[in-house]
């Protein structure tokens, strides 16, 4: 099996480079989880308003990698640039503040909350009032906005103070993808965000995905399904034990050969 993977390995000259002016790039990114190599010198980039399929088998190193980019976890080595800039991102916080929002594989969302008190996590807009050193949350900011958004993402049957343990997956993701509408990312990670989804639901969060791409705002698609990546995508990535063993243009590829690729 290893063999077989290998023969298909692409040779490293032939993986797509960045642009100039890509939005994100990485070189050398290395992490270890105790003694598991989780990521072996993997260079990556986005470039802005791209679609970036991501694929690869269990444990391919795919999360750890987006967690990386996205401030989550610290790489161990390797460097990130953002529109350029080298950055250290040590908190998903830091990552958002310079454009990069990212829905994680298993916790998007916190349930007991509202849809807007979700939509606004970490960024709540603050009132004029202060008691003591706190400012008070702007409720009716976040109500209003995430009414807004709500009629954005067509889910306007539901009231922003619906908790958000009341939605269904797909509708989760919904409210994930109009966090980053609202708060005008340059890049949406969704890391398997049609798991468990409806053919419906599924159908939606690509059709989001597109519909972001339109207003120039680009995603790293995480997926085991091709079939939902494919068509989306512009360009695709693939991962096998902590190495990237593919980058290639979708134009370049098919179903077929990437499927032969990572199974
Ligand atoms: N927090 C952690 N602690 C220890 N090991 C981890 C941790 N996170 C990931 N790993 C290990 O790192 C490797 C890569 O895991 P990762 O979650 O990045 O894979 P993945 O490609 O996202 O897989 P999947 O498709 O199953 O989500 C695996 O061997 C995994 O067991
Ligand atoms: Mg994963």
């Amino acid at each position: 099996m290893a063999e077989i993977l290998r023969e298909h390995v692409l040779p490293k000259d032939r993986f797509v480079q960045p642009g100039p002016n890509a939005l994100i790039r990485c070189v050398g990114l290395e992490k270890w989880y105790g003694g598991v190599h989780a990521l072996v010198s993997v260079d990556f980039h986005a470039e802005s308003g791209e679609i970036v399929g991501l694929v690869g088998d269990n444990g391919a190193g795919k999360s750890t990698l987006i967690k990386v980019l996205s401030g989550a976890h610290p790489p161990d080595a390797g460097k990130i640039y953002i529109d350029g800039d080298e950055v250290q991102l040590r908190t998903p916080k830091e990552a958002m503040a310079r454009g990069i929002e990212t829905i994680y594989q298993y916790t998007a969302m916190v349930p007991a909350m509202s849809i807007a008190r979700n939509m606004f996590i970490g960024r709540e807009p603050l009132s004029r009032f202060k008691i003591g050193p706190f400012g008070l949350m702007d409720r009716r900011t976040m109500v209003d906005h995430a009414t807004r958004s709500l009629s954005n993402i067509d889910l306007t049957e539901r009231s922003p103070d619906t908790p958000v343990e009341e939605l269904s997956g797909g509708q989760r993701q919904s409210v994930a993808i109009a966090r980053a509408m609202y708060f005008k990312s340059k890049l949406l990670i969704l890391d398997e965000p049609t798991n468990h989804l409806s053919v419906k639901e599924t159908n939606k969060v690509l059709d989001y995905v597109l519909s972001l791409k339109e207003q120039g705002i680009g995603s790293i698609f995480i997926s085991h399904n091709m079939h939902h990546i494919f068509p989306i995508a512009d360009r695709i990535v693939a991962m096998a034990r902590g190495e990237k063993i593919a980058d290639i243009m979708k134009s370049d590829t098919s179903i077929d050969e990437l499927t032969e690729l990572i199974v």
